[in-house]
């Protein structure tokens, strides 16, 4: 069996899930959590160092049993298993998906303890000093080429980690904005610096064309036999990384039941365990391991992503919320919401359901947001006062790495003012006007962790990945492909071809001509 294929709105619980939004919408929760003192408790789950307090959402006992039968209907315990069994639920592309098995200790597939071993001698070499360039200089820098998933993961995960990172300063070129790649060389000395080109298909035309472009860069001092001193790959096309000038043993593996979204715990993760070396790599796998653990085995009562994956369908289904906003609570998760964009939106952006046909329900969450209290002073103010309704997640550490107790307490308590002012609004509190006037009311959760650590950072990676896959399956749509985007490649052929060639013939709209001639001009 691969995925069921149940529209969900066909089912006896989103019947009663429509009566009941009916019945409750005009609950205030401000009321609720007057009548219930236990609210904070029933509405919570603690686990390995998590609090994660969904009580401020527009949901009482009801709402979360039928959403819990929505799950049970479209056989959401089924997928799961399919999916940690490598079925090949990834249909259109007739793949498994096991960015789990990636961090499967206990029972790891013998490729994937391979490769682990790899990035661990490979990583402590650089770190050590004791792989030299070619002139016999220890590795200073790094820089990763690639895009998307073989970007925005090991990115996001150095700059969360910046604490535990050593001496290695680790970069990213992602754009084929050539300005971006002469930025990113600046300062470099080819003698001490190393490249990873990452792309799991090795054929993406960014990642291609950078590589190329620093290949040429780091041949204008240094000879072609010195590429293998400084150039390494991560892929699964073989062929086309020899190809390219890569010696055999520095490529390192990867394989297409994981896919590029997903593929941080990969070797595609090689630029974080340079960065934070492998032990902290290891830990951060581990994170993510526990909280598969979680997900797979614990009910869903008590099922962290299952339960953010639902209460999410309740507002985008039945409240119609346009988007969901993440909040982190630390500047080292500042580049989390980029790479959860990617995760969520190129996994459930799909309009065509499991078996083909047309959805006619929402599907899909655009999320969007920054870090706090950064974010407070930007858009905050829509949130709290705007005509839209715009569930935000609040990620918050109790503890700080560097131990300035004054600058966490301030931090700590704008994250829980905000999310108090989002509920209480201005009740109880007299207002002049009506522009001073605050509903509240709107939803929020708080995901309090000890501490920002590897194995923490990892289960919250692994949590938001757990709640897009729960979400795709309720709206009865594949999340493991990405065809749009594979559209817009195929295109960027003709318009690169009528841009640099003058080549119009594939070009038929009148406005995408006039923008090219105008280009061309
Ligand atoms: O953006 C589309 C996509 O296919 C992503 O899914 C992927 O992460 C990215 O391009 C990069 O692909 P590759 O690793 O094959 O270069």
């Amino acid at each position: 069996m691969s995925l069921p294929k149940i529209n969900p709105t066909k089912t006896e619980a989103w019947k009663r899930l429509s009566e009941h939004f009916d019945a409750t919408s005009e609950v205030l929760m401000q009321d609720q959590f007057q009548e219930d003192p236990n609210r904070a408790n029933s509405f919570s789950i603690t686990w390995n160092g998590f609090l994660v307090d969904y009580s401020k959402n527009r949901i009482d006992l009801e709402t979360l049993q039928l959403l819990r039968q929505l799950a049970d209907e479209v056989k959401l315990k089924e997928a799961i298993e399919a999916q940690f069994t490598g079925k090949h639920i990834n249909e259109t592309e007739d793949r498994a998906v096991g960015h789990t098995e990636l961090r499967n200790f206990g029972s790891m597939k013998p490729e994937v303890c391979e490769t682990l071993d790899k990035i661990k001698s490979f990583t402590e070499k650089v770190i050590s000093g004791e792989w030299k360039g070619y002139t016999g200089k220890s590795i200073t820098h790094i820089v990763n080429i690639g895009i998307g998933g073989s970007d925005l993961g090991p990115d996001m995960v150095c700059d969360a980690l910046a604490y535990y990172k050593n001496h290695l300063d680790v970069r990213f070129v992602s754009n084929v904005d050539g300005d971006h790649v002469m930025e990113s060389l600046k300062g470099l000395d080819r003698e001490t610096t190393l490249f990873i080109i990452v792309s799991k298909t090795f054929t993406t035309q960014e990642t291609l064309t950078n590589a190329q472009t620093i290949r040429k860069w780091f041949l204008e001092d240094a000879g072609e036999t010195d590429v293998a001193k400084h150039f390494v790959a991560v892929s699964t096309n073989l062929e086309a990384v020899s190809s390219f000038g890569i010696a055999s043993e520095n490529i390192f593996p990867m394989w297409n039941w994981v896919g590029g979204r997903f593929s941080l715990w990969s070797a595609v993760g090689l630029s974080i365990a340079c960065a934070v070396g492998y032990d902290h790599f290891e830990s951060l796998l581990k994170g993510a391991h526990e909280m598969d653990l979680h997900f797979k085995d614990t009910s869903f009562e008590s099922n962290i992503p299952v339960i953010l994956a639902l209460i999410s369908v309740w507002y985008s289904n039945f409240y119609y919320a346009e988007s969901e906003c993440v909040v982190p609570y630390s500047q080292y998760l500042s580049k989390l919401v980029a790479y959860l964009q990617q995760g969520i939106m190129e996994s459930n952006g799909k309009g065509i359901d499991r078996n083909g046909d047309p959805v006619d329900y929402e599907t899909g969450t655009i999320v969007w947001g920054s870090t706090g209290t950064n974010a407070q002073h930007a858009f905050f103010q829509l949130i709290q006062q705007g005509t839209k309704l715009i569930p935000t997640d609040f990620i918050a550490f109790k503890n700080s790495l560097h131990g300035n107790e004054d600058h966490q307490n301030k931090l700590l308590a704008n994250c829980v003012a905000q999310t108090e002012a989002l509920l209480q609004g201005t009740k109880g509190i007299t207002v002049e006007n009506n522009f001073k006037e605050f509903t509240g009311n709107r939803p929020t959760n708080t995901i309090l962790i000890d501490s920002l650590t590897p194995r923490s950072l990892g289960s919250l990676i692994a949590m938001y990945e757990h709640k897009l896959f729960v979400q795709g399956i309720v709206w009865n749509i594949f999340s493991y492909d990405q065809w749009g985007v594979e559209l817009g490649k195929k295109l960027a052929k003709g318009t690169l071809n009528a841009i640099a060639e003058g080549d119009m013939e594939a070009i038929d709209n009148q406005s995408t001509q006039k923008l090219i001639s105008r280009i061309r001009s």
